[in-house]
């Protein structure tokens, strides 16, 4: 954990939909906090007000005719306002800040899924997040069939909204996890894979420790 762990921790969750990565965030958080620690959860899209506002956009199924540079863009939009509003006050603050997907979803879904490549999304990271990275990323990994299971599902208890990437195709998710694994080569030190099969107790052991051992070796 670099520089900025003194001044505030900055910890990404990422993974295919139907992941898990949201409830393992969830429980990390509460772990610290009942440490003592001070600890900011958002999301993205939606983190913010704005980002609610683009989040509708990006995933109303009636924007089926979105192109996909308008998406990756809406994208960055979203988390350049929570970069701004939430992410950089927080670190400032010293607090620690958790983030249900961030760059690296667009990476993953945009870059390899919707094959725009990597290049873009770094150097528009670069603008959209002031340079500013995440410390320490955990990559939930579950294999695309549990996946595709889970978003399925979880369509059937939704309404309408909130559907428009789960109704890509088989092939662009495999495209999407050949995206996380090559995320994970590229920054094999930020970059935790952690096994996502299992209970979520178990999965949660598995990321706890995998913090502690983090954070006992960098900060
Ligand atoms: P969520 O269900 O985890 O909130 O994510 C919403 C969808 O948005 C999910 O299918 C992944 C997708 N997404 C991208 O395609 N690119 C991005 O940069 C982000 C943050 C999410």
């Amino acid at each position: 954990m670099s520089t900025t762990s003194r001044r505030g921790l900055f910890l990404t969750f990422e993974g295919l939909d139907g992941c898990g990565k949201t409830t393992q965030m969830h429980l990390l958080a509460e772990r610290l906090r009942a440490r003592g620690e001070t600890v900011i959860e958002t999301v993205e899209p939606g983190g913010t007000e704005i980002g609610m506002g683009i989040r509708r956009i990006l995933l109303d199924p009636r924007n089926d005719n979105m192109g996909s540079e308008a998406e990756m863009l809406l994208y960055f939009a979203a988390r350049a306002q929570n970069v701004h509003e939430v992410l950089e006050p927080a670190v400032a603050r010293g607090e620690i800040v958790m983030s249900d997907r961030w760059t690296d979803s667009t990476w993953a879904y945009q870059g390899y899924g919707r094959e725009l490549g990597t290049e873009v999304v770094r150097d528009l990271d670069a603008i959209a997040c002031r340079g500013r990275r995440p410390d320490v990323t955990f990559w939930i990994d579950i294999d695309l069939e549990a996946s595709l299971l889970r978003a399925r599902s979880r369509n059937q208890e939704r309404a309408e909204q909130d559907t428009r990437m789960d109704d890509q195709s088989r092939a662009f998710y495999e495209r999407v996890y050949q995206g996380y694994l090559a995320l994970e080569e590229t920054e094999p030190e930020r970059v935790v894979r952690i096994d996502g099969r299992g209970s979520v107790e178990t999965v949660a052991e598995r990321v706890m420790a995998a913090f502690e051992a983090r954070r006992g070796s960098h900060v």
